[in-house]
């Protein structure tokens, strides 16, 4: 098996090429785990400079973040620079999002007071970038009324804090203020980096999921979708700077983060959702599975074993994408999700639901589909183009189809 250098920032490729990322690391025993967040930015293609404040280097070293990301780590204010020029300044202007992660008690209040004493707090005071501040440290401590009310005065500077989440503590006690897991902190990165992306100003209406109906209160009728390719639809518009309203039935994947996400169940109770989000958005992509039938009478207690046939009547559900007016609506698209006769079913549903759109997904194809993490799917529009993709992931899937959208936006 051959090895394939890893490119410099020059010819990175990834969804972070070339971004300039400044990762500050403190002293928490979570120090540890930036390791894995600083590997995986420079794995997806980020210029990512790691600067250990002093405390941080007593629970991990500079030269593991060399390593993981080709580059010098900084961790002291007064080193003389080989290159003649102010290190923390030159650092400053050229970064395009600063992440202290993990950030302790003491650097938050730092940051929240201005203070400027080592090399991470004088990055911050004299950048320009938008900041992400995932904090880590004891329960106790994220708590304290000082730390809650630093991270006020952060937040209404315009930082994103990534909140930490509840469980063990190196402390042996149990509380908040683990760190976020690392996908929660990419996807704060990726959603600051996005903001004044193609899609900035534009309110998304994204649908997911299957939807449920139930039978009585423990059943119910359900599908197999997974939610995947909504939430990537999601998070990928957020990343492109979109204000993004995800309507979601229940589904195994976390919230994803800045995004505003309205919880349903029912067919019915998604279409009130998605009338309530439309009448303020520009685009409409609905890649939730609608039952087309639910039971006709909700049982109110538990049916129960008769040793006869059961019978459950079903009657329709509205087609939610079909009545939806199109009011402010810009682009509206759908989902074609077929067995049989994909391009053909996938066209009449164009026309029958007004659609600017539709995704054709041929259920049968290997990889494709419910479940799956990659999808083959053609994209029809209402002038008759059809734009076949290769099999993808779901992410990827997700940013074509927001190319899409962002032309029909700029017709
Ligand atoms: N859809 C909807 N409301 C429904 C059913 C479907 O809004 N009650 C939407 C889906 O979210 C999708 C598109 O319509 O974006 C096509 O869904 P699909 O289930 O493929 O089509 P149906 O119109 O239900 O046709 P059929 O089930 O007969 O194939």
């Amino acid at each position: 098996m051959t090895q394939e250098r890893l490119a410099s920032s020059a010819h990175a490729t990834g969804p972070l090429a070339g971004r300039v990322i400044v990762l500050g690391i403190t002293g928490s025993i979570a120090a540890y785990k930036a390791a894995g967040l600083a590997s995986t930015l420079t794995q997806m293609g980020a210029e990512v400079h790691v600067i250990l404040t002093e405390a941080a280097t007593r629970f991990v070293t500079p030269l593991t973040f060399q390593a993981l990301t080709h580059r010098p780590v900084h961790t002291d204010l007064w080193a003389p620079d080989p290159a003649t020029g102010v290190p923390h300044i030159e650092l400053a202007e050229r970064a395009e999002v600063l992440v202290v992660a993990p950030a302790t008690a003491a650097t938050i209040a730092r940051l929240a007071q201005g203070l400027a004493e080592d090399f991470l707090t004088c990055v911050a005071l004299a950048t320009q970038a938008p900041l992400v501040v995932a904090p880590a440290m004891d329960g106790g401590m994220f708590e304290h009324p000082a730390t809650q009310a630093n991270l006020a005065v952060l937040r209404s500077r315009g930082a994103l804090v990534v909140e930490p989440e509840v469980g063990h503590l190196a402390s042996g006690l149990t509380g908040r203020g683990r760190l976020a897991a690392e996908e929660r902190i990419i996807a704060a990165i990726r959603q600051v980096l996005g903001r004044r992306g193609p899609l900035a100003g534009v309110r998304v209406v994204v649908t997911a999921g299957g939807t449920r109906e139930p039978i009585d209160p423990v059943r119910f009728i359900g599908n197999r979708s997974s939610g995947k390719m909504g939430y990537a639809l999601a998070e990928a518009a957020r990343d492109r700077g979109a204000e993004v309203t995800l309507i979601t039935a229940p589904t195994a994947l976390p919230a994803p983060e800045g995004v505003h996400v309205v919880q349903v169940e029912r067919a019915r109770e998604m279409q009130r959702a998605v009338i309530e989000a439309c009448a303020n958005a520009d685009v409409l992509l609905m890649a939730a599975a609608v039952a087309d039938y639910r039971p006709a009478e909700e049982a109110p207690q538990k049916i129960k074993k008769t040793g006869q046939e059961l019978t459950i009547r079903l009657v329709e559900n509205p087609d939610i994408l079909k009545e939806l007016p199109r009011g402010r609506l810009k682009v509206k698209a759908g989902f074609a999700a077929e067995s049989e006769d994909l391009l053909a079913n996938a066209a009449r549903k164009l026309e029958a639901k007004d659609l600017d759109l539709i995704v054709a997904n041929d259920i049968t194809a290997p990889d494709s589909g419910f479940g799956t993490d990659t999808n083959t799917v053609t994209l029809l529009f209402r002038d008759g183009r059809q734009v076949p993709l290769p099999n993808l992931p779901k992410r990827e899937v997700a940013e074509r189809i927001l190319d899409a959208v962002q032309e029909l936006l700029q017709r």
